[in-house]
């Protein structure tokens, strides 16, 4: 599904960020203006790098929590500037709570004097360790205010309640999206999520680390359909809150196991301890999106795997070859990704 939308200009909040890179680049291939703002903080420039040539794509450092303007008129704000993986957001707990309260707060303000649409992504960890199976948007969830992966959940859930009060007040027209598991090229190999975690193991000949019995459930959503389905939810006139994510389950135990099979690695798996709060059960309720969006998920896992390897495959050769080169001839390593190609 291909969403067409006449935008003319949109920012992208954490543009340069995993999901993020993918929207920039979709919405540049659909000719709109785009503003990527990011302040690096689990992003880098090279993900958008190759936007760099189109004169309508400004990649541009801002920190949302200080406040966050742009030049001229703007259509829409996909707000997704945060810390996403439990292992950022465990390492960063005060710029994730103050990514989704006071980031959500100045990505509003902005779209309130642009008169532009928002869209706020949001997350299945909102629904926490569910006791309703598969999690439906009516469903409030089951979350430990207290607990360490409180500083993602509660600060999305109270991004979702500023978004809706905003809304109510009749000062923003917005929709929540609330994302589920995506995968996809651009994922960082030690981010800590299980899909890069297994295929950057398998691919290094490392044994899987599989957490606790293996037996909890995940459902993958590729990147290019999650990209699909934010771009549906702008377009539409709908409020949200909306499941965006590939109601497909799987064990993890199961996806090491695939990973495994598609990477043709002969790595055992191991278990280890699992996470604290880490949910047993993870499967959107799609139907709503099905209903309003027409948007349903179309890459099988074993195709979104096998492009996803690919890419990790590729970036493993990249790697050597750079390593290969004497320094003085190297290309420009990670630590230069912040200052490559900014605008400030
Ligand atoms: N990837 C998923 O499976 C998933 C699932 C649910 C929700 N989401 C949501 O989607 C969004 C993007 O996730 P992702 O996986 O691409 O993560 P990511 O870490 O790759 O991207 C987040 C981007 O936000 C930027 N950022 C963080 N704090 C910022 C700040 N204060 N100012 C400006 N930029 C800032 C980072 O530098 C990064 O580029 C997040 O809001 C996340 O909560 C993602």
């Amino acid at each position: 599904m291909v969403v067409q939308q006449d935008l003319d200009c949109v920012v992208v909040t954490g543009g340069a960020g995993f999901i993020g890179s993918h929207l920039c680049e979709r919405l540049c291939e659909s000719g709109a203006k785009v503003w990527c703002l990011d302040n690096m903080l689990t992003g880098a420039a090279d993900n958008v790098a190759h936007l760099a040539s189109n004169l309508d794509f400004h990649l541009t450092y801002c920190d949302v929590t200080a406040g966050i303007d742009v030049p001229g008129p703007v259509d829409l704000v996909l707000h997704l500037a945060s810390p996403a993986s439990p292992v950022d957001y465990l390492r960063l707990p005060v710029q994730t709570l103050k990514a989704g309260s006071l980031g959500t707060l100045h990505a509003l303000d902005l779209a309130a004097r642009k008169g532009a649409r928002f869209l706020l992504a949001s997350t299945s960890e909102v629904y926490g360790d569910p006791l309703l199976h598969p999690q439906p948007e009516d469903y409030w969830g089951n979350v430990n205010p207290v607990g360490p992966r409180s500083v993602y959940d509660e600060a999305k859930r109270f991004a979702e309640a500023l978004t809706a009060t905003y809304r109510r007040g009749g000062s923003v027209d917005s929709v929540i999206v609330r994302i589920f598991n995506t995968y996809g090229p651009r994922m960082r190999s030690h981010d800590g999520r299980a899909v890069p975690t297994f295929i950057r193991q398998a691919l290094a000949g490392e044994p899987l680390t599989v957490a606790g019995d293996g037996l909890q459930t995940r459902s993958l959503c590729y990147v290019d359909d999650t990209v699909n389905g934010i771009l549906a939810a702008a377009a539409s006139g709908h409020p949200g809150p909306l499941n965006i994510g590939n109601p497909e389950e799987m064990t993890v135990l199961d996806l090491a196991r695939h990973v495994r099979r598609l990477t043709r690695s002969n790595s055992s798996i191991v278990f280890v301890e699992s996470a604290v709060d880490d949910p047993k059960v993870r499967c959107p309720d799609t139907s709503l999106g099905r209903d309003v969006l027409d948007w349903r998920p179309q890459v099988p896992a074993s195709e979104g795997l096998a492009r996803t390897i690919a890419w990790f495959a590729g970036q493993a050769a990249e790697d050597a070859r750079t390593r290969a080169v004497p320094s003085s001839e190297a290309a420009p390593g990670p630590e230069d990704d912040a200052s490559v190609g900014v605008d400030s």
